[in-house]
């Protein structure tokens, strides 16, 4: 079998550099857990041992909202989401508002063996319990003081972080990780601790497919308001149009133009079979870097006015 190029693109998030430390800080943790992926994928690495790699960077990097740096919710916990999905077996498992561990994506590469998929709150618990899995405490001083800064104000100062106006933070905070490996594997993995002070019990588009989805085909993994990328189906949505014969941009352009006209605030990352790199946003901005190759890039520079770029 011929070997492939492979291919990585991961996201932190979609919000504003200004709170993660601004541009430098941001690039450097990017194209760092960037650099680390692609070794493990240039030395045969699975697409889907890249894809948790990935994410677990991702989530013991306390700039991000997903694992150690998580946003709480309103009622000052801390409950977080992931998914992964093996675009061959097209296999998709996951955790939902999971509490006291690490890294949740671990929960997530566990259960794509099991005969039970996605777990909820109680049942994943239960999970990291029977693993045995340390219990950790992922709470950051600066995510403590931004949920006091709220409680304070009565939840009505950036209460509209909830509908994702005035601040440009607003809840759009997601990480995840999308693969192709050298024998042609694609996966896609996402994880987020929410979109912030949302109600006990909401449901993260993060640990659906909705949020994140992979076939032999593509894979696309989304940040933003959860309840836009599930109103838009925004994951399954772009790989089913490249599984139907459209080509990963035009997927891609389509399913960002159809978003903006529903006035969603969203963002995706993606690649194909053929190693073709996208992404795309109605927001402002999407923090994601990629490796095609041969070089590292990002889109954390890239013309705001732009629907959606890519590389291959
Ligand atoms: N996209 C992450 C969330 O809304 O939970």
């Amino acid at each position: 079998m011929t070997k492939i190029q492979p291919k990585l693109i991961l996201h932190g998030g979609a919000s504003s550099l200004d709170d993660k430390g601004g541009l430098e800080n941001v690039r450097q943790s990017l194209h760092s857990i960037v650099s680390q992926v692609y070794q493990l994928l240039e030395n045969g690495g699975t697409a889907v041992d890249a894809v948790v790699l990935g994410c677990q960077l991702l989530e013991d990097e306390p700039r991000f909202n997903a694992g150690t740096g998580s946003v709480l919710q309103s009622d000052g916990q801390l409950r977080m989401s992931a998914s992964l999905m093996d675009g061959i077996k097209q296999n998709f498992s996951g955790v939902i508002n999971v509490s006291r561990v690490k890294n949740p994506i671990e929960l997530a590469k566990f259960l794509q063996t099991q005969s039970d998929r996605i777990l909820s709150d109680l049942g994943s618990a239960e999970l990291a319990r029977e693993l045995q899995i340390p219990i950790y405490d992922p709470l950051t001083e600066f995510r403590a003081l931004e949920w006091i800064e709220e409680w304070k104000g009565n939840f009505q100062s950036k209460m509209g972080r909830l509908i994702a106006q005035p601040s440009p933070e607003a809840g759009r905070g997601t990480i995840g990780v999308v693969t192709l490996d050298s024998q042609g594997n694609i996966a896609a993995g996402t994880s987020t601790g929410g979109k912030g002070l949302e109600r006990i019990g909401r449901v993260s588009d993060s640990a659906m497919p909705a949020g994140n989805y992979a076939t032999s085909n593509a894979g696309v993994s989304c940040t933003g308001i959860g309840e836009d990328i599930i109103n838009e189906c925004l994951a399954a949505r772009i790989v089913i149009r490249v599984g139907d014969g459209m080509d990963l941009p035009h997927a891609m352009e389509k399913s960002m133009a159809e978003s903006q006209k529903n006035q969603r605030d969203l963002g995706a990352i993606a690649l194909d079979q053929t190693g073709v790199i996208t992404w795309g946003k109605t927001c402002e901005i999407i923090l994601a870097g990629y490796h095609n190759g041969s070089t590292i890039g990002d889109t954390l520079e890239w013309d705001p006015s732009q629907l959606m770029g890519y590389c291959s």
